[in-house]
């Protein structure tokens, strides 16, 4: 009799933004008349950058002319592509891994989760804690997480980030097979130092860990001390895949692009975990479309790079406004300096569910509740500075008004 994939069946509930999606929609069926505004998931709002649509637009007249038409490209994604992301995004930080060392994706989500393809399912898994779901369930549904009891899953190990610790980690007393880290951090808004990242690149080499890196809000770091990646930190091309996106650099979030990077010295149990991914992706994978590698590739053009500054300064004036504006109302309230997320606390020790349907139902603001994230997310709220900026001004109006 055919068995199903019985680790789906463990997965409690749906996936959050599914969830708070499904809220939302029962809110505005219940009270059409009401304009909600969604700073919940942390969707883009701003149009793509000039230079990537007009590549666009000429990669979609080469694809329909016989003379440029391009069929399956490279496994790996076009070269084009992965040495102007090297060229751009890392030997400028001083960080010399080769274009041969990167692989185009449709996003960082979807590599996040699929990474786990090569590493068996006895592998052990730490998370901060709050976190990016995709990083827990996707490692639920490869039979990795154990059981899910009382919000936690039996084999995860939790790594809390509270505002004692700063939102940063403690090193794993159980030393773990995979660690994944994220900074500027998705949801807490916190960004790491260099310092704080070293002692996690000696640990994995020390103990043959390997970190999984998610630098999707590496554009949003304004301190120019703060490693945009985690290869600036010495001996982390040892131990560390990281994932790249152009998803919220440059509003590709519908478009869908990022990469990976494997370096060729990161081998384990013999093995170089570049070739078991591009064995992995060559079976799996057909590629990234050739439109979207050029649009992607269009950012680093003098004025793709322009239009790239110009959205991100828009967001983060947006991130000031709700940070500033939550800040003068009381709230405790962190992140949105080198991030695209702020996170506060419920005030009068409210539950993040209970907040999160206050700010619904009274302000018409549709937030994510931090208890969504994990245990030690209970009692905060995320917002996303990624909202329309009239918009944004008038959410933080409104959460004011109830408070
Ligand atoms: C988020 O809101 O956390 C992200 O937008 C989700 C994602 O990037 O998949």
């Amino acid at each position: 009799m055919l068995k199903l994939n019985e680790n789906y069946l463990k997965l409690p509930g749906s996936y959050l933004f599914a969830e708070i999606a499904r809220r939302t929609a029962a809110y505005s069926e219940a009270h059409p008349d009401k304009r909600l505004i969604k700073l919940g998931i942390g969707d883009v709002t701003l149009p793509l950058p000039a230079a990537s649509v007009e590549a666009l637009k000429r990669a979609a007249d080469e694809m329909g002319d016989k003379a440029t038409f391009m069929g399956y490209g490279p496994y790996e994604g076009y070269g084009f592509l992965r040495e102007a992301i090297v060229k751009n995004d890392y030997l400028p930080r001083g960080v010399e891994i080769s274009p041969d060392e990167l692989f185009i994706s449709d996003g960082a989500k979807s590599d996040c989760g699929n990474i786990g393809d090569i590493f068996s399912e006895d592998c052990t898994v730490a998370v901060c804690d709050p976190v990016y779901p995709v990083y827990i369930d996707a490692n639920a549904m490869a039979g990795r997480a154990g059981d899910y009891a009382d919000g936690r899953w039996t084999n995860i190990v939790y790594m809390p980030c509270t505002a004692e610790n700063g939102f940063f980690p403690e090193l794993p007393g159980r030393v773990p097979d995979l660690i994944y880290l994220c900074f500027p951090n998705n949801p807490t808004g916190t960004a790491a130092s260099k310092e704080q990242l070293r002692p996690w690149v000696d640990y994995a080499n020390e103990h043959g860990s390997v970190i999984l890196y998610d630098a999707a809000y590496r554009a949003y770091i304004s301190d120019p001390e703060l490693p945009r990646s985690i290869y600036e930190i010495p001996g982390a091309e040892t131990c560390a895949i990281e994932f790249g996106s152009f998803s919220k650099t440059a509003g590709f979030t519908g478009t869908r692009c990022g990469w990976t990077v494997i370096p060729r010295a990161l081998v384990r149990g013999g093995e170089s975990l570049y070739d078991m991914w591009m064995r992995r992706q060559s079976t799996k994978y057909n590629g990234t479309a050739y439109v979207i590698q050029r649009a992607a590739e269009a950012i680093y053009s003098p004025e793709g790079r322009a239009q790239v500054a110009e959205l991100i300064g828009y967001y983060m004036e947006n991130a000031r406004v709700i940070r500033e504006g939550l800040a003068s109302a009381g709230l405790e309230v962190y992140g949105g300096t080198d991030s695209p997320y702020i996170w506060f606390r419920a005030p009068e020790g409210q539950g993040s569910w209970e907040f999160f349907d206050r700010l619904l139902g009274e302000a018409n603001v549709v937030t994510t509740p931090g208890a969504g994230f994990g245990p030690s997310g209970e009692g905060f709220i995320r917002l996303t500075a990624f909202g329309d900026a009239e918009n944004t001004r008038e959410a933080v109006g409104r959460i004011k008004a109830i408070l």
